[in-house]
């Protein structure tokens, strides 16, 4: 009796609710056009012929963009240094008052390179400049690598604030992104036109900076190590493939059988929002992976999409399906700290108490 008496009044009012909840998110400012980081970390390719590239010297005052040594080499990686050492104060020199003598690195690196052919150096060629820079490194407990999830691992390690990456440290800030072949014969030493993009009589040199530069950095990591992965890859492309540097010049690295060794493995599996899932921890290649860690002597944890790592995600993807609850909530919370508690859930409050009035009224009539 009280069932049928009550239930279409309360049901409308409930209606009426959800109505007015939904018509007020709707008359929010709309966020402006979708933006996402990855458009700030995207290089901006200019299309300028490349038919003429060949007989211009690139770096005499005009800007072209070639395969070749990006222009100005020299000067961006001595400025690099000295930035991340006296500016940004890189994880390895906020507590120290010693630095590297920029120039000293820069030539370590020069003579590793210059009239050299690309196709002619390996890994060995880049000894000494890792020696420098990179082999004082120790990063306990806060070693992280990743594959596959290249922004989404360096927007959370933080460059080495949370995490260290390897490309947190000097030894790869001062040559990320740049473009680099020696010339033999030649009285610059470097080709500034055209660098071949693969060798095939020495696929070694393809690889012989970044493979050293990820073989050093795992081994001077101990601890806890924690690695970023992608169970959203395309449907060919696993989270742990057996030919990323990961797998090739990473893990095989970490440290055991010494003094201080890496303990522990922790895999973060990241989940994009909007895009099918692969793999979850458990499945397919990580079970490849964790038998490889074990095997090893390394404790394994896998997690799925951590809390930090999906407000990351969602943070650069607020437009996606699986983003848009958090984000109404998130502004509801924030509103609340910015406007207070009662400015924001008055409405919410008051037909709350009316429905709770109707039940009661409709109790009160039916006795
Ligand atoms: C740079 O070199 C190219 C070709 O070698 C030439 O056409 C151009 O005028 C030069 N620019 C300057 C500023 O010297
Ligand atoms: C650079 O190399 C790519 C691929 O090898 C080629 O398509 C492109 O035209 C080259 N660009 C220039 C400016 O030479
Ligand atoms: C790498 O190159 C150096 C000289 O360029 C050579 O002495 C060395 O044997 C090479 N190492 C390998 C593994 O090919
Ligand atoms: C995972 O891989 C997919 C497909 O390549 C890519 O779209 C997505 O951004 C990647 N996720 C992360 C967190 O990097
Ligand atoms: C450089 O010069 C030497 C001797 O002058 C010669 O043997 C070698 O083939 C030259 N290399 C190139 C790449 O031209």
């Amino acid at each position: 009796m009280l069932m049928q008496r009550c239930f279409w009044p309360v049901l409308f009012i409930l209606l009426s609710i959800i109505v007015d909840i939904d018509g007020r998110q709707q008359s929010k400012i709309q966020p402006p056009m979708p933006f996402k980081l990855s458009h700030l970390t995207s290089n901006q390719r200019g299309n300028r012929q490349s038919t003429e590239v060949q007989q211009m010297n690139p770096c005499n005052g005009t800007y072209i963009r070639t395969n070749g040594t990006t222009c100005g080499l020299k000067e961006i990686i001595i400025g690099r240094c000295y930035q991340y050492q006296y500016t940004n104060r890189g994880p390895y020199f906020n507590y120290q008052t010693n630095t590297k003598d920029c120039t000293e690195l820069y030539e370590a690196f020069e003579r590793a390179v210059r009239y050299k052919p690309f196709c002619e150096i390996n890994m060995s060629t880049y000894e000494e400049y890792f020696k420098l820079t990179l082999k004082d490194i120790k990063p306990i407990d806060r070693g992280m690598f990743w594959s596959g999830t290249n922004m989404i691992a360096h927007i959370y390690s933080n460059n080495g604030h949370n995490y260290i990456t390897l490309e947190d440290t000097l030894a790869a800030v001062m040559l990320n992104q740049l473009t680099w072949c020696g010339k033999a014969n030649d009285s610059i030493g470097f080709d500034y036109v055209n660098c071949p993009g693969a060798c095939e009589e020495n696929p070694w040199s393809d690889v012989a900076f970044w493979g050293l530069a990820s073989k050093t950095f795992a081994e001077s990591v101990t601890g806890e190590v924690h690695v970023v992965l992608n169970g959203s890859r395309d449907a060919t492309d696993l989270a742990f493939r057996t030919d990323s540097f990961f797998a090739k010049f990473e893990l095989p690295n970490f440290r055991r059988d010494q003094q201080f060794n890496v303990i522990r493995v922790n895999v973060l599996l990241l989940h994009s929002p909007d895009i099918p899932i692969r793999e979850k921890c458990g499945e397919k290649s990580l079970l490849i992976l964790e038998d490889l860690v074990r095997q090893r002597g390394f404790d394994y944890t896998c997690e799925d999409d951590p809390d930090a790592l999906l407000m990351i995600m969602c943070g650069n993807e607020y437009n996606a399906r699986e983003c848009q609850v958090a984000r109404r909530i998130l502004r509801q919370e924030w509103d609340a700290k910015l406007f207070g508690q009662s400015l924001q859930n008055q409405p919410e409050l008051f037909l709350l108490i009316f429905v709770l009035f109707i039940v009661m009224l409709c109790a009160a009539l039916l006795t």
